[in-house]
């Protein structure tokens, strides 16, 4: 792998298509390999797009601005960090040989539609997953839970994230309100829905799997120590690394990690959602890319999950060593504000072996992810209490 300096004809260029918190490490993880790199995002000063050498703010599912950008720009690696966008012109962008997606464009297609990852890893590659029917009626959504997959269930909207159009339903009067729910709080409105037994697990994790270049030169998988996550209304709270697990529960998710991870193909981090109850361990999701628990990366490991991206998608050697028991504990904006103040940063910052990223955002909503804190400890009960105690004491404030 030969990489060019930034802003001279040699330069090595990677376009991020979304900006947030997630895309903003893996942009500083480059910086430091010193590629050139051009941030995209649908809003003007998106946390990445302060920290890139160039920053365009567009409507990526508009597929001629995208094109059109992308042949300007022209970037080796295309890196998408949102799942909203127009898939078509990177299989256009990919056939033409103008960039390389990361991982592969039919790993990106296939994540941003839950129909689409769910057939794979259930029907083609078989892997354990939760009960699940697509309904494109209420009336339809009433049969399939009718039909077997009961109460409790969890009701999504097949394109969104983040827990967006996401319920929980326990009984039948709660139905209508979820489709109606699902229908509109989707990203895009496909009018279908996923309906999935619930699973009642002991835990969950996510198991960082990276798929990077080894020494022969060769695409080997490798595996982080798994990642325990809390999780509210379908958003994530708080995570820490290691999550201990038996070993043929660990066994077991490595081996679905490995499956799901090998048919996506391509080079990169991809964060792979488990449920686990004894050795027992089914499927539920996969992000591309690095996933938002895995920022306890950044005080747990040797390299950060977005080192590890970075590394990589470059074609070079990772090292995905834990150094230490580590908690990550989200800090919410609290308040609607565009002219938003962070209080307590001394307090939190003096709490033992914690740290704190606020993430630049403009605007904060009540429940708005602003900032992280993150704690090493003996094990990962004292990294919790640091991390949640350090996020509590950051105030935001108009
Ligand atoms: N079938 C299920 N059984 C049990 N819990 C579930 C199920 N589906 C979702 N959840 C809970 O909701 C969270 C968010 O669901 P997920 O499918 O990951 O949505 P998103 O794409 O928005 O992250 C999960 O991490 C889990 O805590
Ligand atoms: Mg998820």
């Amino acid at each position: 792998m030969i990489l060019g300096s930034p802003l001279t004809p040699s330069s090595t260029k990677v376009m991020l298509l979304g900006s947030g918190e997630l895309g903003k490490e893996v942009i500083i993880a480059l910086q430091r390999f010193g590629v050139e790199v051009i941030a995209v995002d649908r809003y003007e000063n998106a946390p990445g797009q302060q920290v890139a050498h160039r920053a365009y703010t567009i409507d990526m599912t508009d597929a001629a601005v995208l094109k059109a950008l992308i042949t300007k720009e022209k970037p080796h690696l295309i890196v998408p960090e949102i799942e909203a966008l127009n898939t078509d012109v990177l299989a256009e962008i990919e056939r033409e040989g103008l960039a390389t997606v990361i991982p592969t464009v039919k790993a990106v297609q296939l994540t941003m539609n839950r129909e689409g990852i769910r057939r794979l890893a259930a029907e083609e590659l078989k892997l354990p997953v939760s009960p699940y029917a697509f309904a494109r009626s209420s009336a339809e959504l009433q049969a399939s839970i009718d039909a077997g997959i009961g109460y409790p269930c969890f009701i999504k909207p097949t394109m969104s994230s983040s827990g967006k159009g996401q319920s929980r339903v326990t009984e039948k009067s709660q139905v209508q309100a979820a489709w109606d729910y699902a229908a509109t709080g989707g990203r895009v409105n496909l009018g279908v829905v996923i309906v999935e037994g619930q699973i009642d697990f002991d835990y969950e994790i996510t198991l960082l799997t990276v798929r990077a270049k080894n020494a022969a030169g060769e695409t080997q998988t490798y595996f982080c120590e798994p990642i325990g996550h809390v999780q509210k209304s379908g958003d994530y709270v708080e995570s820490w690394q290691p999550q201990v697990m038996a070993p043929n529960a660990l066994k077991n998710a490595q081996h679905i990690a490995k499956a799901i991870t090998d048919a996506l193909g391509g080079l990169g981090l991809f964060g792979v959602e488990l449920f686990v109850k004894g050795d027992q361990v089914w499927f539920s999701e996969v992000s591309p890319r690095p996933h938002d628990t895995g920022m306890v990366t950044m005080c747990s490991q040797r390299l950060s999950e977005f080192e590890l991206h970075a590394r990589a998608i470059l074609g070079l050697p990772v090292d995905v060593s834990m150094t230490k028991p580590g908690a990550s504990a989200v800090i919410y904006g609290g308040i609607e504000s565009n002219n938003l103040k962070y209080d307590g940063l001394e307090a939190a910052l003096n709490i033992p072996d914690s740290d704190v990223r606020l993430f630049g955002k403009p605007q904060s909503f009540v429940k708005r992810r602003m900032g992280v804190a993150l704690a090493t400890g003996k094990d990962t009960d004292e990294a919790r209490e640091r991390a949640k105690l350090a996020a509590s004491l950051v105030k935001p404030q108009d």
